[in-house]
C-alpha cells in the first residue's frame, strides 16, 4: 500500500438534514451507540496516509462539543456555509492555512455516509494516484430508470448503461477544486457535489466503482438499514 498517495480530508457537516424529520441534524443521530459523524470520521482518522482533516460545522452547532472527537487535536473545525459547496470551500481554505498546497489531494466525504470501508477508500486512492483530474466513488445504476413528467407518468425510459450514482469520497487536487467551487458559486451554477463543480470548470472526473452499501443517510429507512449492518459487525 506504499503506492497510495497522502491526502487531506474535508467532511462537510453543516447541513440540517430536514428529510430525516429528527430533532437534530442527521450527522448527530445515533448508529449503534455512536453518532453517524463519529463513525464517518473513523475511516479517515485511522488511515496512515491522512495528513489532516477538517470538519465544516454550522455556526454555534450545539451538538459537536458533546462528541468525544471534538477534543481530538487532529480534527480542525472549519466554518460551514449556506450551501454544501460553501462548507467544502471553508474546509479547503482552512487546510491551506495548515500547509496543504494546491497540488495536494483532498478527499471530500459526506458526514452522513458512515459505512465507508477501508478497501473502498484505498481503491479510490490507488486508482486516482496518477490521474490528471481526480474523481469519485460511485455505483452503476442497477434498476431501470424512468424520466417522470409533472403528472407522475413515465415520459421516457433512460438508457441505464451510461448512468452511475455519485457517491463520496470525491478526490481532487486542492487548488483545482477550490478554483472550481469558487467560480461555480460566484456564477450561481448548480453544484451538488465536488465533481459537478469540476465538470462545470471543464474537467472530466473519473468514476471508481465502490460498494453499494456506502450509502448516505437521507431518510429514516436509510438509518434502519445501516443499524442492521452495524449491529452485525
Ligand atoms: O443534504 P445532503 O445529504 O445532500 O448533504 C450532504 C452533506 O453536505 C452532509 O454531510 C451535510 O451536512 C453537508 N452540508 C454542509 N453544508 C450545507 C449543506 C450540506 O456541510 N450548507
Amino acid at each position: 500500500m506504499s503506492l497510495l498517495p497522502s491526502f487531506w480530508a474535508v467532511i462537510p457537516a453543516a447541513g440540517v438534514g430536514a428529510r430525516m424529520r429528527a430533532d437534530r441534524p442527521k450527522q448527530y443521530l445515533d448508529l449503534c451507540g455512536r453518532s453517524l459523524l463519529e463513525r464517518t470520521l473513523d475511516c479517515f482518522l485511522g488511515h496512515p496516509r491522512l495528513r489532516g482533516l477538517a470538519v465544516s460545522l454550522a455556526p454555534e452547532d450545539p451538538w459537536w462539543p458533546t462528541l468525544a472527537c471534538a477534543r481530538d487535536a487532529r480534527i480542525l473545525r472549519a466554518p460551514g456555509g449556506r450551501e454544501r459547496a460553501d462548507s467544502v470551500l471553508g474546509g479547503l481554505l482552512l487546510l491551506a492555512e495548515q500547509g496543504a498546497t494546491d497540488g495536494d489531494w483532498v478527499l471530500v466525504h459526506d458526514a452522513a455516509r458512515p459505512n465507508l470501508r477501508r478497501d473502498d477508500l484505498d481503491r479510490l486512492l490507488a486508482e486516482l494516484a496518477q490521474d490528471p483530474v481526480g474523481g469519485l466513488l460511485g455505483v452503476p445504476a442497477r434498476d431501470t430508470l424512468k424520466r417522470v413528467g409533472r403528472d407522475g407518468r413515465v415520459s421516457e425510459t433512460v438508457d441505464r448503461s451510461q448512468v452511475w450514482l455519485a457517491y463520496t469520497p470525491q478526490m481532487f487536487r486542492l487548488g483545482a477544486l477550490r478554483d472550481a467551487l469558487s467560480a461555480g458559486l460566484a456564477a450561481g451554477a448548480a453544484i451538488t457535489d465536488e465533481a459537478s463543480a469540476m465538470e462545470w470548470a471543464g474537467h472530466a472526473p473519473r468514476l471508481v466503482e465502490g460498494r453499494v452499501d456506502n450509502i448516505k443517510v437521507t431518510t429514516p429507512e436509510d438509518l434502519q438499514r445501516l443499524q442492521v449492518v452495524f449491529a452485525e459487525a
